[in-house]
């Protein structure tokens, strides 16, 4: 006889899984509009997380440590490094990221590349069938007979396929989250109860068989991930696979690592064959400069572990009422206050100007080191004179006009010279701390302010 359920409900925040005893036009927790809806639950008993086998077990710290199986390198160098040096065995990893930016393409091709080196993999695909996958599989060279594939949403068959699978799985993957659901609960694929459920028993698959699972999740028009924030704190890692449209360079980023840092970044360029490694972004994103022109000044930035040397442009012109401030890849505020440092500390009435800037190759330059070559890069436009092409500079810029030294200078100088730069304007080293080896090769200038840095490039 079936077993008789209780219905229950409660009203749960979409933005932040926050659970209310009545409905809100405001989430009391995050202060969303209009995301409180109805969750009816069948059995409250199965909304439990699937997270315990058995009685819990206490083991030692160091008995544990021991019982750490090596991470699985996947063999995509750029996802191995994101993720830290390979996928943790028993971690979840969301991946996110816009529609059609090429998340199944990545996953596939990742999947593809674990199935050669570790073992089985299951591919399960919510949004596309065994044959649309399949397809992919063979334009991206991808298709293996270690790489299984299964076209399911039901997520109690997915974790069934994939126990049948044993020793041998060697990673789970579902694309996408949003599609995946569990009878036990009312409500579509995609809703907050849904998303909770499904991610918790992958969660606990995962952790029960050392087998890493990586899930595909949707980002809203704002780029946030789609579903409650609780999925972010459920999974071990968060993944993010960023692009613009009308280039083919895709990033890989880490936002939240609990297993390695979120500093690192994965390049790729998308082609009709899938996505290739960049395994020299320097060298990518500089290959369409030419000769020296205004309003353009090279950095070297540290993303993660590896230095990048990236372009930033400048452009002024004359403003029409109030003074706009335009940024690509750079941030506001720190424009605003480079240009009032420019103002009074370099001498160049710049503060009636609009000005652009635009950091090439879709990078976000987040680092205070790439202040200096802003203001080149400003004070290029302004004068209307070129930089030199060979000429590279970084330093943070504090308010009194001073310049600041950067961290990791040497491994800075070593791509500098590794791709052809001949002059490096820099800050000084402080006082204490060791000299930075410099390159044979490299002229170096020092400037301690932002009047000796304009000295230095302009007089
Ligand atoms: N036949 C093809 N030739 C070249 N490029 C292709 C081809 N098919 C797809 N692509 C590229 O792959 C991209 C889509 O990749 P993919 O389906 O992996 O994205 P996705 O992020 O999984 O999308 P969704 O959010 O819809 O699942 C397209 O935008 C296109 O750039
Ligand atoms: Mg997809």
């Amino acid at each position: 006889m079936p077993r008789k359920t209780k219905k229950s409900s409660q009203w749960v925040c979409g933005a932040c899984g926050a659970t209310t005893r009545g409905w809100f036009g405001r989430c009391p927790k995050c202060g969303a509009w209009n995301t409180i809806t109805e969750q009816v639950d069948r059995d409250k008993a199965q909304d439990r997380v699937v997270l315990q086998a058995g009685d819990a077990r206490v083991v030692p710290s160091t008995a544990a440590r021991k019982q750490a199986h090596p991470r699985a390198q996947t063999g995509m160098a750029e996802v191995d490094r994101v993720l830290g040096g390979g996928l943790v065995p028993g971690s979840v990893v969301l991946l996110g990221g816009p529609p059609g930016i090429g998340k199944s393409t990545l996953l596939l091709q990742t999947s593809a590349a674990l199935a050669r080196r570790s073992g089985v993999v299951l591919y399960a695909s919510g949004e596309e069938s065994v044959a649309q996958v399949g397809g992919r599989a063979t334009r991206l060279g991808a298709a293996h007979d270690n790489l299984l594939l299964v076209a399911e949403t039901r997520i109690r068959a997915i974790l069934d396929a994939a126990e049948h699978l044993g020793s041998k799985l060697a990673a789970l993957i579902v694309d996408s989250i949003q599609t995946v659901y569990s009878d036990a609960h009312e409500g579509l694929p995609g809703n907050v109860s849904q998303i909770r459920t499904v991610t918790s028993q992958l969660v606990g698959f995962a952790k029960r068989h050392g087998v890493p699972v990586i899930v595909v999740g949707h980002v809203t028009k704002d780029g946030q991930l789609a579903g409650p924030r609780l999925l972010e704190h459920l999974v071990d890692t968060v993944l993010s696979f960023e692009g613009d449209e009308e280039r083919s360079t895709r990033m890989l980023r880490a936002i939240k690592n609990r297993f390695g840092s979120t500093q690192e970044l994965g390049v790729f360029e998308m082609r009709g064959d899938g996505l290739r490694e960049i395994s020299n972004p320097s060298e990518a994103f500089l290959s369409e400069r030419s000769g020296p022109v205004v309003g353009a000044c090279v950095t070297a930035t540290l993303e993660g572990s590896r230095p990048l040397l990236i372009e930033v442009q400048a452009l002024l012109a004359a403003s029409f009422g109030n003074p706009r401030r335009t940024c690509v890849g750079f941030e506001p505020a720190r424009l605003a206050m480079l240009m009032a440092v420019l103002d009074r500390h370099g001498d160049l009435c710049v503060l009636d100007q609009d000005v652009f800037i635009n950091v090439v190759g879709g990078i976000r330059l987040s680092e205070p080191a790439s202040d200096v070559a802003a203001i080149l890069a400003i004070a290029s436009s302004h004068l209307r004179r070129p930089l030199p092409t060979r000429l590279l500079a970084f330093g943070e810029v504090g308010l009194t006009g001073e310049l600041r030294s950067a961290p990791r200078t040497e491994q800075r100088l070593v791509e500098a010279t590794r791709l052809g730069f001949q002059h490096v304007i820099l800050p000084a080293t402080p006082r204490g701390r060791r000299r930075p080896e410099v390159p044979k090769g490299l002229e170096v200038t020092v400037a301690s302010t932002v009047a000796e840095v304009l000295r230095a490039t302009f007089d």
